[in-house]
């Protein structure tokens, strides 16, 4: 029997210790909660993705009535820059949400399983890794990979 053990690595930063691009993306994200349509959970969620040509994309969760026809922060901001500059590869994301009280997040948000899933291929696409900035009032988390919080992924290769 052989082990594997699985680590990942998070640069934890307080924001007076963000450099003026992580700090611009980190806006983007916070802004982007205000726009976001969550009158069932009331949980706000901005994502902004910053692509290789230095253009900021942003996304916020979308609710619907029928709850799984939604969309989640993450997944709406990365679909849009992959279908608005379908030539230009994602390389970092920024994510940031308010509690029902309309306070941001003390703790790091955490992207859901399927953002992770969805961001993982664009990380894939974009042929070099994606750093994620997950904000907290408290702390930023900063990883320097998507497939760090996705390990022992799916894969079609491996189906
Ligand atoms: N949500 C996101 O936008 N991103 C996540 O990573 C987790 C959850 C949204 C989905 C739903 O609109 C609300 O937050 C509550 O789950």
């Amino acid at each position: 029997m052989k082990e594997l053990n699985l680590q990942i690595h998070v640069l934890v930063k307080t924001e007076e210790e963000l450099t003026p691009e992580e700090v611009k993306l980190l806006d983007e994200a916070r802004r982007a909660t205000y726009r976001s349509y969550a009158p069932y959970s009331h949980f706000s969620v901005g994502a902004a993705v910053a692509l290789a040509d230095g253009t900021i994309v942003c996304g916020s969760n979308q609710e619907n009535a029928a709850y799984p026809s939604g969309l989640c922060a993450e997944r709406t901001a990365v679909f849009y820059a992959n279908s608005r500059y379908p030539d230009q590869p994602i390389r970092r994301i920024c994510i940031a949400a308010r509690d029902t009280e309309g306070q941001f997040l003390q703790r790091p948000i955490s992207p859901c399983g399927a953002c992770r899933q969805v961001l993982l291929e664009a990380e894939q696409r974009a042929k070099n890794a994606i750093e994620v900035l997950l904000y907290g009032t408290d702390s930023v988390y900063i990883i320097s990979s998507i497939k760090d919080l996705l390990p022992l992924e799916f894969e079609l290769e491996n189906s």
